[in-house]
């Protein structure tokens, strides 16, 4: 059991054929047969390539579709009441696909059914920096009016909400060319661009971490209490509905009211007026949603694969991957359901060789993910005790391509080392880059701006399955993925995200026609779980975390030092979160230190693990219970970012606008209190016993 297995036992022409031959077929959304199918054809597999033990785990969860008798569109209506405009009822589908049957037109999961008729209010990203522009620059109220958003920038959950607290009674998303087109490229299929007629499905829940929305807190099973549907956490009272920028072009090219300032223009040939209302020749056109979205409970399925642990059988290191998608799940997810299935294949070859990692393993395909992270909140729920004790790390394997640039990893600070260690071990993927390591061609690509002669690390924000691991248990968590140059490409997520042109063709043809960007991702999800589960001692470096601790707490005091006056005049101090984040510092170096004289390998190994979990507040975070970690949190205004200090942060959030500064001010003391507490508490836990 000496070396951990190398990366390099995972091969790429396997996740090609699984990611054309296996997943990526026929429509395949949460809920549906064909996504049962795929969850069995999993399990076989698995247990095929040999793993201990696989299951199939049911929930029963709340999911949202389209009324199929009564579909969903937008219509310009005029004074006599005619539908004189309607927008699309679906996607023009790519050739090839004609006869496929189930493919979901593009909605809004959980949108409130209705028919909401008014004046349009045009409010560019509708970020909460948006509406503040809309409503305390520009004059205007969108109280009772048809908010349109463009997509991108930020989750559009968020848009919703923030459409609802502006008093909307409906939102439009359209996909703007200037935020899902790259430049020089084609449409699909002559290029990975969006179709005009292309528009991005998705589910518009502000769930913040509750899984699914009628069982917060507990695993959906048959005996489990469930809420009424209209007190379900996180479904929004208006109607939602999105659009591709053919139909968007035709509501937004007659309206009315001042010009946006210039960062609200995108890349339509129109003027982008925000309204509200069409302009004076078109007054006698109104905007009517046209919405029928069901909310339905539905049986979900995880497949959970186990491989026990040689040495520490009770220690998990888990990599998990969602399969339900949209519709083809092209890139999101199959491309990370490929890797994972080949990770388990050469998991099981090793096995017949006689391996046994020392720890255990599990391998997780995630159910409805699409619809709010349920199938892996569920799981997580269910098993809640038994991973705060057990669990050692969490590997996230969604899409693993959203670009051709080089890599992406987003993971807690005690992982860096490792990730940087493993990817030095592995050849870069770029064509002209024979004997240059990814570490290499990622530092050239993406260099770590700062102090810090390293390639680029994010914190971890939300958006994928690793949520309810990291934030509400505590858990070591990580992901990585091939992406695109976020300094020249400004673009979306990728262009053709949750539309029907996500197949296996826009891998295969635009994205990685050589299948080693997918390889290398496979190498680096492998590398991660193999060293977790198989190293002596944990890879896991405390001493990184002290150094990020100190950035987060030097930059959210100059946040707050924006505020000098006030600092002064309420007695704010950092003190106390600076002397925690030093103690730290000097435990984790100690700590480091002892581990070179190393004696008591699993007490010591449990000091780490548990690290992750001591940053948990059981408490959690002021109106988001499930939102457990004081370090790291979603953030309030764009769930898919990750906030350092999000309880410090949210408190000064607008806090120079505060109806009531002085207990503005008092909140933001208690954070910084409980901030310091939670980072010195962790500390001692780095000590030695006695
Ligand atoms: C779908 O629409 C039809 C036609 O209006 C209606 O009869 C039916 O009740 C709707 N289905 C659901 C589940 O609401
Ligand atoms: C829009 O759809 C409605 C309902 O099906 C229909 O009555 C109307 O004629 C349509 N309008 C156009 C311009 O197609
Ligand atoms: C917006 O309009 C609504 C009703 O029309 C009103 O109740 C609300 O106070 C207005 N908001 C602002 C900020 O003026
Ligand atoms: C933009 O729209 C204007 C007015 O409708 C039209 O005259 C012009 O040709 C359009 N420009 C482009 C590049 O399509
Ligand atoms: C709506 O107003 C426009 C311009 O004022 C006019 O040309 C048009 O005939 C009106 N439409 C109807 C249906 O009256
Ligand atoms: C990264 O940036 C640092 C400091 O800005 C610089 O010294 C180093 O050469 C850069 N590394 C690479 C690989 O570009
Ligand atoms: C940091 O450690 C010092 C020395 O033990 C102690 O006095 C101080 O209270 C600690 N800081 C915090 C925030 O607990
Ligand atoms: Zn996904």
């Amino acid at each position: 059991f000496a070396k951990p297995a190398h990366p390099d036992t995972v091969n790429s022409s396997a996740s090609s054929n699984y990611l054309r031959e296996k997943f990526t077929q026929l429509p395949h959304l949460a809920g549906t047969e064909q996504n049962l199918k795929y969850a069995e054809q999993v399990k076989a597999e698995w247990q095929e390539f040999g793993l201990d033990s696989v299951e199939m785990v049911p929930y029963d969860v709340l999911l949202s579709y389209p009324n199929s008798s009564q579909p969903n569109y937008i219509s310009i209506v005029d004074e006599l009441g005619n539908e004189v405009f309607n927008t699309s009822l679906a996607e023009p589908v790519p050739k090839g696909y004609e006869n496929v049957p189930n493919i979901v037109p593009p909605y809004s999961a959980f949108s409130a059914t209705g028919q909401p008729e008014g004046e349009l209010v045009y409010v560019n990203y509708g970020r909460t920096e948006d509406f503040f522009q809309l409503e305390r620059e520009i004059g205007i109220n969108a109280t009772g009016k048809i908010v349109i958003v463009r997509y991108g920038k930020i989750f559009r959950g968020n848009k919703v909400k923030n459409a609802i607290l502006a008093g909307a009674k409906g939102i439009i998303m359209f996909s703007d060319p200037a935020d899902y087109w790259a430049t020089g490229v084609q449409p699909y299929p002559d290029g990975w661009n969006l179709p005009g007629g292309g528009a991005q499905r998705g589910n518009v829940l502000n769930l913040n971490g509750a899984g699914d929305p009628l069982t917060p807190g507990y695993p959906a099973k048959e005996y489990t209490h469930r809420l009424k549907l209209e007190d379900g956490v996180g479904l929004p009272k208006i109607p939602v509905h999105p659009i591709g920028f053919h139909d968007a072009v035709q509501l937004l090219k007659n309206m009315g009211g001042p010009n946006p300032p210039d960062n609200w223009k995108g890349a339509l040939n129109i003027s982008y007026r925000i309204g509200p209302g069409f302009a004076d020749n078109f007054k006698n056109q109104t905007v009517r949603m046209n919405i029928h979205v069901n909310n339905q409970v539905t049986r979900i399925y995880n497949v959970i694969g186990r491989i026990r642990g040689a040495l520490e059988p009770d220690r998990y290191v888990i990599l998990g991957g969602h399969r339900d998608a949209w519709v083809f799940g092209g890139i999101d997810p199959m491309s990370g359901a490929a890797v994972v299935h080949e990770i388990v294949r050469s998991a099981g070859k090793l096995l017949s060789k006689g391996w046994r990692p020392r720890r255990t393993i599990i391998f997780a395909s995630w159910d409805a993910e699409e619809f709010g992270l349920q199938g892996s909140t569920e799981w997580a729920e269910e098993n809640s005790r038994v991973l705060q004790e057990r669990a050692v790390a969490y590997i996230n394997a969604d899409s693993a391509i959203e670009g051709m640039y080089t890599l992406r990893v987003d993971c807690t600070p005690s992982l860096h080392t490792l990730v940087y260690d493993i990817t030095k071990q592995i050849a870069s993927p770029e064509e002209g880059e024979k004997g240059v390591s990814l570490y290499e061609s990622w530092h050239k690509r993406d260099n770590w701006t700062g102090d810090r002669d390293a390639p680029r690390i994010n914190k971890l924000g939300s958006g994928s399955d690793f949520e309810a691991y990291f934030i509400r248990l505590g858990i070591t968590a990580g992901r990585s993925r091939y992406t695109k140059n976020q300094k020249t490409e400004r673009y979306s997520s990728y262009p053709v995200y949750h539309s029907v042109y996500e197949t296996y063709e826009v891998v295969e043809k635009f994205y990685d026609p050589s299948f080693r960007r997918l390889h290398a991702v496979a190498q680096v999800r492998a590398g991660l779980i193999f060293q977790l589960a198989d190293s002596q001692l944990l890879p896991l470096d405390a001493n990184q975390y002290a150094d990020s601790l100190t950035k987060y707490a030097e930059s959210i005091a100059k946040v707050a030092q924006k505020n000098p006056d006030e600092m002064k005049m309420y007695k704010v101090s950092f003190d106390s979160l600076f002397s925690a984040v030093k103690n730290f510092t000097v435990a984790s170096w100690d700590f480091h230190e002892r581990l070179k004289t190393l004696n008591r390998v699993r007490a010591m190994n449990d000091q780490l693990m548990y690290l992750e979990r001591a940053f948990i507040d059981p408490l959690g975070l002021p109106g988001r219970p499930f939102y457990r970690h004081v370090i790291f949190a979603p953030s309030s205004h764009n769930k898919y970012a990750g906030e350092s200090f999000p309880g410090i942060f949210d408190a000064l959030f607008d806090i120079k606008n505060s109806a009531a500064p002085e207990k503005s001010w008092e909140e933001v003391k208690r954070q910084i209190s409980i901030a310091a507490f939670t980072v010195q508490a962790a500390a001692m836990t780095l000590t030695p016993p006695a």
